[in-house]
């Protein structure tokens, strides 16, 4: 007999764990490098500021010159990855990102600096989006939440092993151009390991190579689950031709889809807003304030946020498809509204004897955005949108993800110095509020549910079905869409 729609339990374990875990692990490269340029510059900047002497607005560009690049890169990253493959243009970005640590690391001149940094954000920017989406469309749906959220672990190990690296070439002298030469090495590694791995299912059946694609499939869930996946990627796939990207944005603001935009749209947007890079590009410059007096206790304060960082992502990823998306989401935002309202109190009463309470509270601060939005936002940008859309979808809620970090990270500063250090905390404080009540009312909870129900979820309305009557309907809407064109 069927299942009720809210049990149904994906086909869990009866096919070995291994290659998914491989393919995810080399994919998620893509995250260790976007972990790692963002974080590489905190620790560089002291350096190449000295030596190209820089003022202050030339600084602020060298630093942001990646989030620029970024918000291309994640602009066309959609694109590309329909037109060429997931696999080929992770490839390319794979060698953007070896070219750009060569180029950083001679640069001669502040121009070029920031000319390969901007390159290197492009690719920063395009693997956001690309890397996790290769992940979403090859995973087992019952574990898919803890392979992709895999992405977002490399991102945290990318930024920890960045201050490493820093601290450790501050230390021997050499400067800021090795710490951007070690990027080239999980670069060649990316490419490495992409070259030998297949496509996507998802994409080579949207290219009609309908045998490479069950040869994907089975690679990872075996022959007989692959057998009937296909058939629900080939239900949802029935109308896919080649689209252009303004029609494709157009079908994402239909009536139905449109949730699964608003959905990506706003969790990219609030996942910067709750203003996590203010603590992971500004670390120091915070325990400064709290009145840890030395640099380098605040630079040691900075690595146990990287520790911790590492750490509560590992315990999200094998929370998200027990617990689930939602929940993980509404813990995390309300953890990071506590703990956020809390540092702004400590700094409205006079911070000076509590340097270690905001220690703990930036702590479990970040404890709650590593369980919770970092890797969930990237997860469910990567899940929510229907097969044909995915990439533009996932493309456009990284956009905006990139852009909101660029205004907090420009403005947070300048809004410690207008508002002050309490307001500006009370601020970030009220976003994780409204984080909390946009997950409660519009966020859906996909744990389990393979891309295709998901699919029909937003096409019905909002209500789950079972997966079963999910290929039943979305043929019975490819075929509805075949008589209205004719
Ligand atoms: C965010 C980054 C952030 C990182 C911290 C990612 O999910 O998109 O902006 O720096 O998490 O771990």
């Amino acid at each position: 007999m069927a299942q009720p729609p809210d049990r149904l339990e994906p086909a869990a374990a009866a096919y070995p764990k291994g290659p998914a875990i491989l393919i995810a692990a080399i994919a998620a490269l893509g995250g260790l490098l976007f972990g790692y340029d963002t974080g590489v510059i905190s620790g560089a900047e002291l350096f190449f500021t000295k030596d190209f002497h820089l003022s202050p607005g030339g600084e602020e560009l060298a630093v942001s010159g990646v989030l620029i690049g970024a918000i291309i890169g994640a602009a066309v990253a959609g694109q590309l990855a329909d037109a060429l493959g997931r696999r080929l243009t992770l490839i390319i970005l794979a060698t953007i990102f070896a070219a750009g640590a060569i180029l950083t690391a001679l640069a001669p001149n502040v121009t070029i600096f920031v000319i390969f940094r901007i390159l290197i954000g492009f690719g920063i920017g395009a693997a956001a989006v690309v890397a996790p989406m290769f992940i979403a469309e090859m995973a087992p749906p019952a574990i898919r939440g803890a392979l992709v959220s895999f992405d977002q672990l490399a991102i945290t190990v990318g930024i920890l092993v960045a201050y490493l690296v820093d601290l450790a070439f501050a230390a021997a002298g050499l400067g800021w151009r090795p710490m951007f030469a070690v990027a080239v090495v999980p670069s060649a590694l990316l490419a490495i390991g992409m070259f030998f791995l297949s496509d996507t299912p998802r994409w080579l059946a949207s290219r009609g190579r309908w045998d490479e694609a069950q040869r994907a499939l089975a690679r990872v869930i075996g022959p007989a689950e692959a057998e009937k996946e296909l058939h629900g990627i080939r239900t949802s796939l029935q109308k896919e031709e080649a689209i252009p990207w303004i029609v494709r944005v157009r079908e994402l603001l239909r009536p139905g889809v449109r949730w699964a935009l608003i959905v990506g749209v706003g969790l990219a947007v609030l996942q910067q807003f709750v203003g996590i890079n203010t603590v992971i590009y500004y670390a120091p410059t915070i325990f400064e304030i709290a009145g840890f007096k030395t640099a380098s206790t605040a630079i040691l304060a900075t690595t146990v946020v990287g520790v911790v960082n590492v750490l509560s992502t590992v315990i999200a990823i094998f929370l998200v498809d027990r617990l689930g998306r939602r929940a993980l989401l509404l813990i995390g935002a309300a953890g990071m509204m506590v703990t956020l309202a809390a540092i702004g109190f400590v700094f409205a009463i006079g911070p000076s004897k509590a340097a270690y309470f905001i220690l703990v509270c930036v702590l479990l601060y970040i404890v709650s955005f590593a369980i919770s939005m970092g890797p969930v936002f990237w997860l469910m940008s990567s899940e929510i949108f229907p097969n044909r859309l995915r990439g533009t979808g996932a493309s456009l809620s990284t956009v905006a993800n990139w852009s909101a970090n660029l205004l907090v990270s420009i403005t947070f500063l300048s809004l410690l110095h207008a508002a002050g250090n309490a307001v500006t905390f009370w601020i970030y404080a009220f976003l994780a509020l409204l984080t909390l009540l946009f997950v409660w009312f519009i966020v859906p909870e996909t744990k389990g549910k393979t891309l295709e129900q998901i699919e029909l979820y937003w096409r019905s309305g909002r209500h789950w079905v079972e997966a079963s009557t999910a290929e039943r309907e979305l043929s019975k809407q490819a075929s509805g869409a075949d008589d209205a064109n004719s």
